[in-house]
């Protein structure tokens, strides 16, 4: 079964109650993604591999350590997920980065596909999907199929609120991708939106209400 981490550091849940209150307009809601995105990196990364290097500080030698050339790729859903690379980039600037297209049927509430572009090299790179919504966890669980179909290293999922539902679903669907969420909520009301939760982070981000 996929690990699953909250963290609920006081700098997260800080900034975290600014996004979730509906009189918080665009601008900070986008910079808000971005910092709690950058964030929730410091976690997602905590296990990337170090190999010692010999360097001279001013002072004498010293065994220090770099990261072991490990390949990062990151994958927002469009379109809430493009608010959380940039705060991911500002961490790790040699990440690639994929997209994929997929939207909510406002009926069914399952997603649609619409697009998707990886990197041509993504079996040699550790994945790490963003999307700030794990609501029925359907958008994240296709997502990962999709990507899985190109043969990567390693899936994580970075969210920012989830649902108890779409925890369920994502690791019953991928029981081998670990979730990395700033917020677990309460539930889901009947449009399948979660509650509290933060509205739609899609038209909150790109103004679109
Ligand atoms: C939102 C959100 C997730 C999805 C979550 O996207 O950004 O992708 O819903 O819901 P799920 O877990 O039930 O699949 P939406 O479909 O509103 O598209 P948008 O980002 O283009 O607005
Ligand atoms: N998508 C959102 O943007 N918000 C929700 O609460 C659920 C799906």
């Amino acid at each position: 079964m996929s690990m699953v981490t909250i963290t609920n550091h006081p700098l997260i849940q800080h900034k975290l109650s600014i996004l979730r209150d509906k009189n918080t307009g665009t601008n900070e809601f986008r910079a808000l993604v971005s910092e709690i995105a950058m964030l929730e990196c410091y976690e997602a990364t905590r296990d990337l591999p170090l190999e010692p290097k010999e360097i001279e500080t001013p002072i004498g030698p010293c065994t220090a350590h770099e990261l072991a050339g490990r390949k990062l790729c990151i994958v927002p859903i469009l379109r809430a997920g493009l608010g959380m690379v940039d705060g991911i980039l500002n961490l790790i600037p040699s990440a690639k980065v994929g997209h994929i297209g997929l939207y909510r049927d406002p009926e069914t509430h399952l997603p649609v596909p619409y697009y998707c572009k990886l990197p041509q090299d993504i079996q040699e790179r550790d994945v790490i999907v963003l999307d700030p919504m794990l609501a029925t966890g359907g958008s994240a669980s296709d997502a990962i199929t999709q990507i899985k179909a190109f043969h990567p290293k390693s899936i994580k999922f970075m969210g920012i609120v989830a649902a108890p539902e779409g925890l369920q679903a994502l690791q019953k669907d991928h029981p081998d991708v670990d979730i990395f969420c700033a917020a677990l909520d309460e539930k889901l009301n009947e449009n399948a939106y979660i509650v509290p939760g933060l509205g739609d982070a899609g038209d909150r981000i790109f103004g679109t209400l």
